[in-house]
């Protein structure tokens, strides 16, 4: 058994308490203690963040987050980092810590489980990540998935066309891309990304599948198949494949890959309740959830939500309304669809049957086969937004806006 080692920075007693029993739980873990704040241990912070595999801190108020960036500077690579708040943070301070480079962030008071659990993850993640791991946190690519509420909708037309748009074209005839996207096919038995755009299914996921192999990048440069618009597609296995098949560890290692090579990487999921949906939640920054303002379509994407926010306290959701035009006045279903979701109905997609289904047929892009009917202007439209929200900065490293 490989001893592992963790090291606490913390003056709170309840939290040095807390994470002591957690650690006892494992027979393979070892714990110091060290009293203070992050900053108060100064230099100290980076040696044990080499010397251990885990460093958890606490603080309370407001944390500089420098001090966190300094931190991650010097020690590269190396060490994982937990912060425990002692109040509830919301999402744009979660997002800005993950961003400093702390690799996960929990509120204090947490039940024990929880604690021991995390404290298991956080040590087991990284480790199957190590030749291709350089927590570089502003240099990551946007994770966007595409989780359909009701079969049909028009989930998938949305995440193939949308991952196009990232690409970000300009000049005169919009030949020029700025971003590099990648669009991944997750909905392993009926995935339909590859036959839409004419392409070759890969074997890549079929692969992961059956051998176990953890994604690395030399397994993405031999499945990814680029499509003639620059897309990159991982697409689903053409053999069928039990969708649990894959792993939690392995699609978390893929996400995480593509993070570093792309820009965008727009996730199309199945509709399913799957254990490593668990992944995707945690590593989106943004949930797109496709459904219309149908009462069963709602009341699924509720469900969906309750789900997500097992495994993420606010998981990152945005309301795409499928084959519907944007209403100039909400009627009374639309705001009650909103109170139920707890979210605007922020995105609308027309419906435009004719050139969804001319595009599928002719397995081309909308941009390609009607770049300037309705449906294509309003995913266009979108992938602007978000592209907008997603600040590039001076030195061409991205920022999300938050
Ligand atoms: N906005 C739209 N208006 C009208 N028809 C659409 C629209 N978007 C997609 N469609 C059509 O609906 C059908 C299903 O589309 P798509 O495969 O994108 O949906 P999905 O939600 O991914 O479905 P599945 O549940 O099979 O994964 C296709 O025939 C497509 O052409
Ligand atoms: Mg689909």
């Amino acid at each position: 058994m490989t001893q592992k080692s963790l090291a606490l920075i913390s003056d709170n007693e309840a939290i040095k308490d807390s994470v002591a029993q957690a650690v006892d739980r494992f027979d393979d873990l070892s714990l110091e203690t060290h009293s203070g704040t992050l900053s108060s241990v100064n230099g100290r912070a980076c040696d044990l963040m080499g010397e251990n595999d885990l460093l958890v801190f606490s603080f309370s108020g407001e944390l500089n987050l420098e001090t966190v960036s300094d931190l991650r500077r010097s020690a590269g690579s190396r060490g994982t980092l937990l912060a425990l708040s002692d109040r509830d943070i919301s999402l744009t301070e979660a997002r800005a810590l993950n961003k400093s480079g702390v690799d996960e962030i929990l509120p204090y008071p947490i039940g024990q489980d929880e604690l021991a659990e995390q404290i298991q993850r956080l040590m087991v993640d990284k480790s199957l990540l190590p030749t291709i791991y350089a927590p570089q946190p502003q240099r990551l690519g946007q994770i966007i998935s595409v989780c359909p509420a009701r079969g049909g909708i028009g989930a998938s037309t949305l995440s193939i066309n949308l991952a196009d748009q990232l690409q970000g074209y300009s000049g005169i005839f919009r030949k020029r891309t700025r971003n590099k996207v990648a669009i991944v096919d997750l909905d392993l038995q009926f995935g339909t990304v590859a036959t839409s755009l004419d392409l070759q299914s890969s074997s890549g996921l079929l692969r992961m599948a059956q051998d176990g192999v953890t994604p690395d990048r030399t397994f993405l440069q031999q499945s990814l198949v680029q499509h003639a618009s620059g897309l990159e597609v991982l697409s689903a296995p053409e053999e069928f494949i039990p969708l649990d098949v894959l792993t939690r560890e392995q699609v978390s290692a893929l996400i995480e890959t593509l993070r570093l090579e792309f820009d965008f990487v727009v996730i199309d999921l199945p509709r399913a309740l799957v254990d490593w949906l668990g992944a995707v939640v945690t590593a989106s920054d943004r949930m797109m959830m496709v459904g219309d303002s149908s009462v069963s379509s709602v009341r699924q994407a509720c469900r969906l939500i309750e789900f997500f926010t097992k495994e993420r306290l606010e998981p990152p959701v945005e309301i795409v309304i499928s084959q519907e035009t944007k209403p100039t006045f909400r009627s009374s279903q639309h705001v009650e669809a909103q109170k139920a979701l707890e979210r605007e109905l922020r995105f609308w997609l027309p419906s435009d049957a004719r050139h969804a289904k001319q595009a599928l047929d002719r397995g081309q892009l909308l941009s390609q086969a009607s770049g300037s009917c309705a449906l294509s202007k309003a995913i266009r439209t979108m992938g602007r937004k978000i592209m907008n929200e997603t600040m590039v900065g001076k030195t061409g490293l991205r920022n999300n806006a938050a």
